[in-house]
């Protein structure tokens, strides 16, 4: 009897999925969906966390995101096998939404020469099967697309985060507002950018959109946070100009603004566009800085923006970040849903399962990113159902060749019991 059984989960669970793909693949590319059901006993549970999200005309499984996260594995721009395995690897996990990390919208604007890209239609390839990956696993496909600014041309992290020597082959002249250098690691003074160089990166905004939904992807993000050139822009620790892209709160706002029209008139009108905007720089003049984000993220909102996912500002080095402090942006987070009027995310420490369930309980975001958590363990998203009592997590997350193996694995009943 158990070998029937064994045989039985072997020719259903193994060779017939199997060929199926091998067949689909021949005749039709890559699947749209896997050969099995993901979810297919999937349960409701009390957990807001677990309760599905819709922006425009996309609905995310749950409230839980795979934020993006550099690899600095690409070659030219290009993805590969790396990118391919660790993207499927965290949408089967089960998060609702994966976003694809920081992608160059040209070679200049990455912050390393490994970063990936979407300046050119050799790009769209390699990310289009991400996006299926993504997709087939049960997530929605999202990808953040930006320009690093004074922050560009520097090393891996694993290899100093630091600039490239300016006499290095492979480093370029960073580009920013002003000509003022972000300083410590990053000494390279940028070129002050000129009205066609803003025009110019501009169009790659809005030509790596075009791109990205060539790819398939479902959901924008646009890098407009973390000391890059759109958080640069607004910020008056590096942006000096004196012409109408500088100055006042308007000039300051001008870059985002433009960029945010642009993309929306080319980004579906069904599909969610949003931006990651750092709203706080910790550097004594909070109260000011956060009202100011706050009335941009309201002028993106009626320029098209469908939801930001809230974070800090990292345009300078020296401030007072608060890290030891648990979800520390949350609260910020909850200021700007409110008073900006539109959905939010954010990240940051929001990993803990009781406050990431309560952060959504609460109202103090729409969706939580967990990032290293997912690095940690790309199944994350069914130990946060385990630990918030899920009566079956494996079913409520998991694709169905893991599910099936786990429900009937007292382990993870002792796991979750741990918690
Ligand atoms: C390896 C790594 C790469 C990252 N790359 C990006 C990125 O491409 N774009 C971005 O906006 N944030 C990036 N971040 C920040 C994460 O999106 C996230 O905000 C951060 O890890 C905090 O969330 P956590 O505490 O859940 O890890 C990166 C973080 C890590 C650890």
């Amino acid at each position: 009897m158990i070998s029937r059984i064994r045989n039985i989960d072997l020719v259903y669970g193994c060779i017939v999925p199997t060929i199926l793909t091998v067949w689909g693949h021949y005749f039709f590319g890559p699947p749209a969906s896997l050969p099995f059901s993901v979810s297919h006993k999937k349960e409701s549970f009390m957990s807001a966390l677990f309760t599905p999200f819709q922006l425009q005309s996309v609905t995310l499984r749950n409230r839980i995101a795979v934020p993006p996260m550099c690899q600095y594995s690409a070659t030219d721009g290009l993805t590969n096998e790396w990118h391919q395995a660790h993207y499927a690897g965290l949408a089967r996990g089960g998060a609702g939404l994966v976003i694809v990390e920081a992608t160059g919208v040209s070679p200049e604007g990455r912050i390393t020469p490994a970063c990936t890209g979407l300046w050119n239609d050799q790009q769209v390839e390699g990310l289009a099967r991400i996006a299926a990956n993504i997709k087939a696993a049960g997530a929605v496909p999202g990808i953040q697309i930006g320009h690093a600014g004074r922050k560009a041309s520097a090393q891996r992290p694993w290899e100093g985060d630091d600039h490239i020597p300016a006499d290095d082959p492979r480093a370029w002249q960073p580009i920013a507002p002003s000509a003022i250098a972000y300083g410590g690691d990053l000494p390279r003074v940028p070129k002050a950018m000129t009205l066609a160089d803003i025009a110019r990166v501009q169009a790659d905004f809005v030509a790596a959109a075009r791109r990205a939904v060539a790819a398939g992807f479902e959901w924008l993000e646009l890098h407009f946070a973390h000391g890059y050139l759109a958080q640069s822009f607004f910020s008056p620790h590096s942006n000096q100009r004196t012409d109408q892209y500088g100055g006042s709160f308007d000039n300051r706002a001008r870059f985002l603004l433009e960029t945010v029209e642009a993309v929306r008139k080319v980004w579906p009108a069904h599909l969610p566009l949003t931006a990651r905007f750092g709203v706080i720089e910790y550097d004594g003049r909070d109260e000011e800085t956060v009202a100011e984000s706050i009335e941009l993220v309201r002028q993106m909102r009626e320029r098209g923006l469908d939801m930001v996912n809230v974070s800090a500002n990292f345009v300078i080095a020296e401030t007072q970040i608060p890290w030891a402090t648990p979800a520390f942006l949350a609260p910020v987070a909850q200021r700007v849903r409110s008073e900006a009027g539109l959905p939010v995310a954010s990240s940051w420490g929001i990993d803990d399962p009781k406050i990431a369930e309560s952060a959504v309980a609460d109202g103090q975001m729409d969706l939580v990113m967990i990032g290293r958590a997912h690095l940690s363990n790309p199944h994350y998203t069914y130990h946060l159902a385990q630990v918030l009592g899920a009566q079956k997590p494996e079913w409520t997350t998991l694709p169905a060749p893991y599910a099936h193996w786990l429900s009937r694995y007292r382990g993870a009943a002792k796991v979750a019991a741990a918690q």
